[in-house]
Formats: structure tokens, C-alpha cells, sequence
């Protein structure tokens, strides 16, 4: 079967089954074509709250899909690759933040929606790159304990200079590689290029940045641009999305080593198998916990939208 044929009977399938397929815009050309929406991870939220589907398949990471299934606890949520973590989202359990929060009473805890479900239950309100500085300047509280990301923390804290911000040092492993000395390198071989980045990047690279924002947003702003060269701080799937939809404009990858191994896990094959019901893994949540999580999320939505 070619890539063609396994769109059309997953096509096919999603019809027979009642099926959504909702895709992170990390995921490659053949997925993206045959989801039913396509965008970063707030724009994957609202749009789960909405889904009529009787199923959803989540393609992206674990943290995605959990989400899907808070929003929609009535729902069969499938996450289509099992092994699709963010290695973020497991850098700090709740044992650990509850030890920060005591130290900080009084601090709203504000958590980047990469976190476990677990996490997300002491936290106050969850954030994406697209909507942390609009988040973080609507709440009420002026003092912030901001989880886990210290780059997006950072450019957070940047931007909402009004708030006090107490930040902890996890981060993206994919994006917090990059340094400063790539970005001499990227614009001194596309000098008419400009360079548009994830917050999730180092202040270093941050810092010389035409662009910053989510990967719609990134998306979006070189779309609109009337520039013809641009260099892309964000997963190369990317690079690889925005050379598709704009052939007239010119996208360069500022690191090849702008891979996420995680979001890459998913294949078209495993979509397929999901379908089929024997692949992927269906998202069990407890009631007790999926309560508690949720309302960060629904915090999110409501400041957010
Ligand atoms: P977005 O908020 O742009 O969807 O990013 C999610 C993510 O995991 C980036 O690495
Ligand atoms: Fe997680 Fe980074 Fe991969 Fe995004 S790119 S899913 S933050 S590891």
C-alpha cells in the first residue's frame, strides 16, 4: 500500500467509527493531511472541548492526549503512539511542587500544559506558548511560581514585567539545546533570513529573534510576512510544513538537531492501526483526578480565549 492508499482507508475508517483525528503541528505532511484539525497545543484544546466524535485520536504526546480526555471524560480518547512522551512533562512530579509551594504561600502556580495530569492538580491555571504572557498578565495574583519551563518562564517574565516570577529549571531537551553560536551560524549563512523562534529556546537565542511565539504562531507570522527568508527555532516538521504551504518563500532549519524524537513516534501506519482498534492506547483517567485537573485547564480556556 502506498502513502495515498493508507490515507483513503483512514479516511474511510474515521468515517466508520465516528472518529476525530486531532494532530500537533509537530506531526509529519502525511498525518496532518488526513486530521480534522491541525494546530499548536491551546488550539488542540479548545478544539477537543468541542469535538462531537464519538472517538478522538490524539497524534502528538502523552500530556496532549490526557488533556483530550479531561475536556471530554465521555469520550474513548486514543493517544497513537504509547511510547509518545515529553520528557518535560516528566521532569517534575507533584511531591516536589508541593515542597516549592510551601515555600512560596501566597503564589499562584502556573503550569505549561506540558505537565502530568498529576501535576496539573495543584497547579492554579495551565498555560501554552501561545497564551502564557496573556495568561500570566489576566490572572489576579501578582506573585507567580511558574512550572516547569525556565526558557518560557523566562521570556513569560520578559513580557509581564508587572509580576513577580519564581522560576524552576526544567525545560524542553530538544529546544533548550541550541545555543547562541547556531545562530551566528544560521544568519551569517541566510543573512536576508528572519529568524523565528519557540519560547521554549534559550534567552541567548531568544534574544535575537524577529519573531517569538507558538508553532501556529510561528506558522502564521511567516505566512503573513512579507519577507522571503526565514530561519525556523522550532521541531523541524516545521521547516518541512512551511516549505509545503509558502514554495515561494525560502525555510531553513536553525539546527538540524531541532528533533523531537517524541513527536516524531507517530507514523501514518500508526493511525491507521488505531483505527483498525489494534494499535494505540486508550487514555483511563480516574474520575477523582480527572476533576481536579481539569479546572487548570478549564482556567486556561477561560483566560485564554
Ligand atoms: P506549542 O505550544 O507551540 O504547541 O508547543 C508545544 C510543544 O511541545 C513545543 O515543543
Ligand atoms: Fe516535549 Fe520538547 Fe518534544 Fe515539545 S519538543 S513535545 S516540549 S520534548
Amino acid at each position: 500500500m502506498n502513502i495515498r492508499e493508507l490515507q483513503e482507508k483512514i479516511v474511510q475508517l474515521k468515517q466508520d467509527t465516528d472518529t476525530c483525528i486531532l494532530a500537533h503541528s509537530y506531526m509529519s505532511e502525511d498525518i496532518c493531511e488526513i486530521a480534522d484539525f491541525t494546530g499548536d497545543s491551546y488550539a488542540l484544546a479548545v478544539k477537543a472541548k468541542s469535538t462531537k466524535n464519538r472517538n478522538v485520536i490524539m497524534c502528538g504526546v502523552r500530556f496532549m492526549a490526557e488533556m483530550v480526555k479531561m475536556l471530554n471524560p465521555e469520550k474513548r480518547v486514543i493517544l497513537s503512539n504509547p511510547a509518545a512522551g515529553c520528557p518535560m512533562a516528566e521532569q517534575m512530579d507533584r511531591e516536589l511542587i508541593e515542597q516549592v509551594k510551601a515555600q512560596y504561600p501566597g503564589y499562584a502556580v502556573v503550569a505549561y500544559v506540558n505537565t502530568t495530569a498529576e501535576l496539573k492538580t495543584i497547579a492554579d491555571v495551565c498555560v501554552t506558548s501561545s497564551s502564557a504572557v496573556r495568561i500570566c498578565r489576566a490572572i489576579p495574583e501578582k506573585d507567580i511560581l511558574f512550572i516547569p519551563d525556565i526558557n518560557l518562564g523566562t521570556y513569560v517574565k520578559a513580557n509581564v514585567p508587572e509580576k513577580n516570577f519564581k522560576l524552576l529549571s526544567g525545560g524542553c531537551p530538544t529546544h533548550a539545546k541550541i545555543n547562541e553560536s547556531e545562530v551566528f551560524a544560521a544568519k551569517k549563512a541566510h543573512p536576508d533570513a528572519l529568524l523565528l523562534v519557540h519560547p521554549e529556546c534559550k534567552p541567548e537565542v531568544v534574544k535575537h529573534a524577529d519573531y517569538v511565539g507558538s508553532t501556529t504562531g510561528i506558522m502564521e507570522f511567516a505566512a503573513q510576512s512579507d519577507a522571503k527568508e526565514f530561519i525556523i527555532g522550532t521541531e523541524n516538521s516545521i521547516v518541512q510544513h512551511l516549505q509545503f504551504a509558502h514554495p515561494e518563500k525560502a525555510f531553513y532549519a536553525l539546527s538540524k538537531d531541532l528533533v523531537c524524537n517524541n513527536m516524531k513516534a507517530t507514523t501514518l501506519a500508526d493511525v491507521y492501526h488505531c483505527l483498525k482498534g489494534d494499535g494505540g492506547e486508550v487514555i483511563d483517567m480516574e474520575e477523582e483526578l480527572r476533576l481536579k485537573a481539569v479546572k487548570c485547564i478549564e482556567e486556561m480556556i477561560k483566560y485564554g480565549g
